[in-house]
């Protein structure tokens, strides 16, 4: 399979065949990182990152992944470049996108909830570049969803548990001091349950997350035939978890009509819940679940120490996993590279009981 051209705004938009594509050939890249198969798949190419906001994960796992596929990622900062913004005259992102396309394979961007007036800004802009560029647009995360880290979870997941079919993920919301984005956590419960978990969200009145989103994982659990439900009760969400994943998120009344994102009313409001952690207690309620979060991890507040650094933690595997899943990702859709699956996806590979 190749995927040449293609954009990725959010794993929704491709076939299970096409995430299956991108799994098995990250697992593959993975067991053979610096194969020459691979290592020139992006030669003497550059790909593009526009960082609306900062990063650690993003930005590193990307400028290795076009390192090790032959090419050079190059780091550019939206503020520098003269666009044209609602408070601001400038370049249009057809121009922008549009002449990018005649130097770079591809253009990954990040534009966060404080860097948009509104809910849905950043996609509506990261859509607006697909339709103008003629090279692919990755999304390195947005107000929305977050495709990169939804694949490097199930990697991890399935590096640990074998198949995740019929296994049930609890999302749950924790109390923390960072006000954070919805796109890791709505990308998780779109791919999980389009790849046949059930799935639980467990979250505080009032933290509920985007309904159409809610309804569209509902709606890919009924096609697969398995659970889905929403609680905001604390404890009880535990039993039977395969996967806990817990994760501060903001509320909707984040956004201001008028101020846009307003993050220390969201922090101070937070803060509050500090029933809403995972630890060791909550966690002995699970099926001897896994504990993954998409990092930075606010420790103490989303996750006990203990249980962050304990041997069912898989935090640093799925961090691993942005290289060689953005790596897949990059080879399908900015190279020729015609992929044909070996068979199985990731191999088995059981942290501690
Ligand atoms: N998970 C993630 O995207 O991390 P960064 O914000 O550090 O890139």
């Amino acid at each position: 399979m190749n995927l040449f051209g293609k954009h990725l705004v959010c794993t929704q938009d491709w076939s299970v065949e096409e995430l299956e594509a991108v799994l098995g050939l990250a697992a593959e890249m993975k067991k053979d990182r610096f194969s020459p198969k691979y290592t020139s798949l992006l030669a003497y190419k550059t790909f593009f990152m526009f960082f609306y906001n900062p990063s650690v994960r993003t930005r590193q796992s990307f400028e290795c992944a076009a390192t090790e596929l032959g090419g050079h990622a190059q780091f550019l900062e939206p503020s520098s470049m003269r666009l044209k913004t609602s408070k601001s005259a400038g370049e249009t992102i057809e121009d922008a996108a549009k002449v990018m396309s005649r130097y770079a394979c591809g253009l990954g961007i990040r534009i966060l909830e404080d860097k948009v007036q509104k809910y849905g800004d950043g996609e509506a802009l990261i859509r607006e570049y697909c339709e103008n560029a003629t090279m692919p647009i990755v999304s390195m995360a947005h107000d929305k969803f977050h495709p990169c880290q939804g694949l490097a979870d199930v990697q991890g997941a399935r590096e640990h548990l074998g198949s995740i079919k019929g296994k049930k993920l609890l999302l749950v919301w924790g109390h923390g001091a960072l006000a954070r984005s919805w796109c890791s956590v709505q990308e998780s419960i779109l791919i999980n349950s389009r790849l046949g978990m059930n799935v639980t969200i467990a979250n505080p009145k009032g933290y509920d997350l985007d309904p159409e989103v809610i309804a569209a994982t509902k709606k890919n659990c009924q096609a697969n035939g398995t659970k889905f439900e929403v609680t905001n009760e604390p404890v009880e969400c535990y039993r039977g978890a395969d996967i806990v994943y817990s994760r501060n998120w903001m509320s909707p009344n984040a956004y201001d009509a008028e101020k846009g994102f307003q993050k220390a009313k969201e922090v101070e409001q937070a803060l509050k819940y500090t029933e809403w952690i995972t630890d060791s207690k909550k966690m002995a309620l699970t099926n001897n679940a896994l504990y993954t979060h998409p990092m930075p991890v606010d420790r103490g507040h989303e996750v006990s120490d203990e249980v962050c650094s304990g041997k069912r933690s898989i935090i640093y595997d799925v961090a691993e996993n942005r290289l060689h899943a953005q790596k897949a990702i990059m080879a399908l859709t900015m190279s020729k590279f015609d992929y044909k699956p070996a068979g199985k996806d990731s191999a088995k590979r059981p942290v501690a009981a």
